[in-house]
């Protein structure tokens, strides 16, 4: 059924006629050409689609955009604020953190919703938290490195 979604994107008011049983993942990419935000399995499993809502990690494969009325929805491309790259963007440059980038997206916002919910995340909590996002580079040890380092980083 289509419906009238109001909701904030990347800091900025939206309000769209669509149909609200659409994922937001196929609303973000094909609708509104934020292809930052990868398609990997489509089922929740890989975590390629993270994207924020109300600061907190979500799968955008598995939500209707129905779902996102009034709330604030954050993806890659709207983390850099003012012109600055956000501690996690320069971290996972420092540390090499990628290889295909594929994952990237969605690492660093899951990344990001780990570190507003626990600051203080030790390398456990971090390794944790960061479990279901999966890089089929293996890039995973310099991604927890650049976390770590993010981590120090977004304290100060
Ligand atoms: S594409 Fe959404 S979790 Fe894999
Ligand atoms: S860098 Fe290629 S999937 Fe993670």
């Amino acid at each position: 059924m289509i419906e009238t979604i109001e909701f904030t994107l990347n800091h900025k008011s939206q309000r769209l006629e669509v149909d609200g049983e659409r994922k937001l993942l196929w609303v973000l990419r094909s609708d509104m050409g934020l292809t930052g935000t990868k398609y990997g399995c489509g089922k929740g499993i890989c975590g390629a689609c993270t994207v924020l809502i109300n600061q907190r990690a979500f799968r955008s494969c598995q939500v209707s955009v129905g779902e996102i009325k009034g709330k604030n929805i954050i993806t890659i491309e709207g983390l850099r604020q003012n012109g600055q790259l956000h501690p996690l963007q320069k971290a996972f440059i420092e540390h090499n953190a990628l290889q295909c980038g594929f994952c990237t997206p969605g690492m660093i916002l899951n990344a990001y919703s780990l570190l507003i919910e626990k600051p203080q995340a030790t390398e456990a909590e971090i390794l944790t938290g960061m479990n279901d996002n999966l890089c089929r580079c293996g890039a995973h040890q310099r991604i927890i490195r650049a976390i770590q380092s993010a981590a120090r980083e977004m304290r100060r």
